[in-house]
């Protein structure tokens, strides 16, 4: 028996839409993909890559995970950034964050989640280092949405110092890095103004020779 039927009647209209709209699109593209973006972003359902940005299958490569973040262990978004960079050779990264994001929210009150909590850890430490610009903010929701900003802007420093994107420009691979965030509430994007495109850019110890 088929479960969750809806989903598999919702995915046949889907396909069929776009095959009549565009003939032959899905065998065109399953023959490769040549996205120029990868997306980094937050797996919050609300938060829907391809569709906040109008583009089709095979435009944009994507990760998710809570709170959209660039661990430095964490080898599944290196691995990811790694195929989209050296393989795809996207020219953007782009990091996005949202308002209102919950991990973003967990992480900054002291509850005990159990095992999330070793993930949320890497925004506590980012609570603390830019403590004295949020004490600056007493409301709690302006707190948060200031968090959620500053996380992104950590996370793009992040996929900076990475081997791989500083290898890229070290090869004259034209690559960008841009830090956005999105609003929940009305579906509208903002660009935080901290895109990066080389080396000289990025903090001095993180730089590599
Ligand atoms: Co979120």
């Amino acid at each position: 028996m088929r479960v969750l039927k809806d989903l598999f009647d919702k995915n046949e209209i889907w396909a069929e839409k776009i095959e009549a709209a565009d003939p032959g699109f899905f065998a065109a593209l399953s023959k490769q993909q040549t996205p120029d973006y990868l997306w980094i972003g937050c797996s919050d359902s609300r938060v829907p890559a391809n569709e906040i940005v109008g583009l089709m299958p095979g435009e944009i490569f994507v990760h998710r995970n809570i709170a959209n973040l660039v661990v430095h262990t964490d080898l599944n978004c290196l691995s990811v950034i790694q195929f989209a960079v050296e393989v795809l050779k996207v020219k953007h990264i782009i990091v996005c964050g949202h308002y209102g994001c919950g991990g973003i929210k967990a992480a900054m009150e002291n509850g005990e989640h159990g095992l999330i909590d070793n993930w949320l850890r890497n925004i506590k430490d980012i609570h603390r280092f830019r403590q004295a610009e949020l004490d600056f903010v007493q409301d709690p929701k302006k707190k948060l949405d200031l968090m959620c900003e500053l996380n992104v802007v950590e996370q793009v420093s992040n996929v900076c110092h990475t081997t791989i994107v500083q290898n890229a420009w070290k090869n004259k691979q034209d690559l960008s890095i841009h830090g956005w965030i999105y609003d929940i509430a009305d579906g509208r994007l903002k660009d935080l103004d901290v895109c990066i495109t080389q080396a000289d850019e990025i903090a001095e110890t993180h730089r590599l020779k």
